[in-house]
């Protein structure tokens, strides 16, 4: 995830820029740069690579500056490279940003046929262009700014230097976090508050449609559109520097899975049109000619991202009714698949560095296969060697268990159901609308489903010493299931199976007795009926039942010994949802049982190796 400093104050904001990105380097980056003064102009030093290459390639040139602006950049729109690293410049107007510009590609076009030159592949060089040209037509900094952002969608956290007012830094925030620091005559701007920590502890946390102006006076707040004034006292923030990393939280893995609002608002932003009912094609570099000639689809996968893939069969099938099977790449690469012409193998991966995956890939493309991926990391091997990416843009995991990454595979799978089933014929465009208003209530709703954490942590307590779990599911909450079961073991080191509840009677229910915990997905769908019967089987023998279901369902409340209840949603979208207390569960029972949550024994984020 991108990171953001700015300093205005008395001291050389050089190294004050470079300490503060140094604190957001957990977050995760490709890049990094700065910009600062020198004779009266701005200047910028970027490099991809880590911060300490920048700091080599800046330490014999003595600069010195009372004001500038840093950013560490995670790579969603282009490569990551020197050109297209932040601070982006048009003009006398420098700026970095965080978060993603939906309407950057016709702002671009628009700018272009003006005359505007662009230098990098970033939707942020947008925002530079835009401010420059309102500047170039005589509005004063504060005024070309709020006259440009009126013109940009999406998601912003700007800070804005501009040559010819040298006192001021801008800062303005629309959906990505974004922070001011006020010190004892200096004052900061980050996107997280473990930048500048280490000089004050005096936070403004900023709003959607705030601006503050920042100067060596002191910092102004006003409505970015209104331009009203506001009044803001900032608070103490009582964070150790570890604390402040997690936002707060205890460990990486809480914060997100906290953070899947927005991972999700970030992943389906811009990537399709309610109005035109259509999924926007190029987000798959994929046309819909290629969508409409497919006859077989293959998802290949390992872990976590192997669940996704069970789950967009499901998704596949029942909206564009095309074939898929799904492999574990570790299988998949070794079991000489038979790949008929007119097939799309679909890879997903979080890190896009997979060694299994990598080679099913491989093999793929040697079969004769089109590729795509469904990757959170931009220019991983994965994403370079595919015909086509869907990035989701969940930002950087640093937890080993993977959360939010899941939550937005599954958002791309849902989109690509869409596309395919829409170009296939199978879903008429009034149907497409209703999918689309579901998926635009999503992030809302994980938000709701969120909120079952305390209920969650009370189950934990009462469980956490167990020996044994098992997770019941049936269509497309089973991988869910097995999603549970893989957390608690990754995590919590208790062992936990998954397995389809009609699969039960078949071997399983000779565990049950009354020491076994069972959690059952039972959402209101068609195979509801089905599940009770499930938890009735684990009741009367003694087992204790954990459903989780639709709220308002009095029905599930006589079949189990504890419910959590989650919001309702469609049947393609139940699985993000159903897999929320899923994941609390493991994180509480791994934190009640002192385990390393975010690095749980012999396990690591990224499995490079066969
Ligand atoms: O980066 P990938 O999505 O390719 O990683 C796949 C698995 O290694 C990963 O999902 C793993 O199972 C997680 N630790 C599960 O939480």
């Amino acid at each position: 995830m991108c990171g953001i400093i700015g300093y205005i104050g008395k001291k050389n904001s050089i190294p004050v820029l470079i300490n503060g990105l140094k604190r957001l380097e957990y977050r995760g980056y490709d890049s990094a740069g700065i910009a600062f003064f020198r004779n009266d102009k701005i200047e910028v030093r970027r490099c991809a690579g880590k911060i300490r290459d920048l700091e080599a390639s800046i330490k014999n040139e003595n600069l010195k500056s009372v004001i500038g602006l840093g950013h560490t950049r995670w790579a969603t729109h282009g490569r990551p490279s020197e050109e297209n690293a932040h601070p982006h410049r048009a003009g006398g107007i420098v700026l970095v940003h965080n978060g993603i510009i939906e309407n950057y590609f016709e702002l671009r076009e628009e700018l272009k046929k003006k005359g505007h030159v662009f230098t990098s592949e970033t939707d942020t060089e947008v925002i530079c262009h835009l401010i420059n040209r309102y500047a170039q037509k005589g509005l004063g900094f504060e005024d070309a700014t709020r006259e440009a952002l009126k013109h940009v969608e999406g998601a912003y956290a700007v800070g804005i230097i501009n040559e010819k007012e040298p006192d001021k830094i801008i800062a303005v925030k629309k959906d990505s976090p974004l922070v001011v620091g006020t010190g004892d005559g200096e004052f900061f701007i980050a996107s997280d508050i473990p930048a500048f920590l280490k000089y004050t502890k005096n936070v403004v946390i900023l709003e959607n449609g705030d601006m503050a102006m920042l100067t060596h006076q002191g910092v102004s707040f006003s409505n970015v559109q209104t331009k009203k004034p506001l009044k803001k006292v900032p608070s103490k923030i009582s964070w150790s520097p570890s604390m402040a990393e997690k936002g707060g939280y205890k460990h990486f893995m809480l914060k997100e899975i906290f953070e899947q609002p927005r991972a999700i608002a970030d992943t389906i932003r811009g990537r399709f049109s309610v109005g035109k009912g259509e999924v926007n094609l190029d987000e798959f570099s994929m046309k819909e000619s290629a969508l409409k000639n497919l006859n077989k689809i293959f998802l290949v996968a390992c872990g976590t991202s192997w669940h996704s893939a069970l789950i967009g069969k499901y998704m596949i099938e029942d909206m564009a009714r095309v074939p898929c099977e799904v492999d574990i790449a570790s299988e998949f690469r070794y079991r000489k698949p038979f790949i008929p012409k007119g097939s799309l193998v679909i890879v997903i991966t979080q890190s896009g560095e997979t060694a299994d995956t990598l080679a099913a890939q491989k093999e793929s493309k040697k079969l004769g296969a089109r590729v795509l991926t469904i990757c959170n990391v931009v220019d991983s091997t994965s994403a370079r060697e595919a015909d086509s990416v869907f990035y989701t843009h969940s930002g950087p995991e640093i937890g080993v268990a993977s959360t939010k990454a899941f939550t937005t595979q599954l958002t791309g799978l849902y989109l690509f159901s869409i596309a395919l089933a829409k170009a296939k014929g199978k879903l008429h465009s009034r149907e497409v609308k209703k999918l689309f208003n579901e998926l635009l209530l999503l992030p809302e709703k994980v938000g709701k489903a969120l909120q079952c954490n305390s209920a969650v942590l009370k189950i934990a307590r009462k469980f956490c010493q167990v020996r044994d779990f098992l997770y019941l599911g049936r269509g497309i909450n089973y991988p869910i299931a097995l999603e549970g079961a893989l957390k608690l073991k990754e995590i919590s080191y208790i062992h936990a199976e998954g397995y389809p509840a009609g699969e039960m009677k078949h071997g399983p229910i000779a565990l049950i007795d009354n020491d076994m915990p069972v959690l059952a997905l039972a959402p209101d769908d068609n195979v509801f009926e089905k599940i009770i019967s499930n938890m009735e089987e684990v009741k009367s023998r003694g087992g204790k039942v954990i459903a989780v279901a639709t709220e308002g369902n009095t029905k599930v409340l006589s079949h189990a010994s504890h419910v959590l209840s989650m919001p309702k949603t469609n049947y393609y979208l139940t699985p993000i949802i159903f897999s929320i207390p899923l994941h609390l569960l493991a994180y509480h029972m791994a934190v009640l049982r002192k385990c390393n949550v975010d690095q749980p024994r012999n396990l690591a984020k990224s499995v490079t190796v066969e």
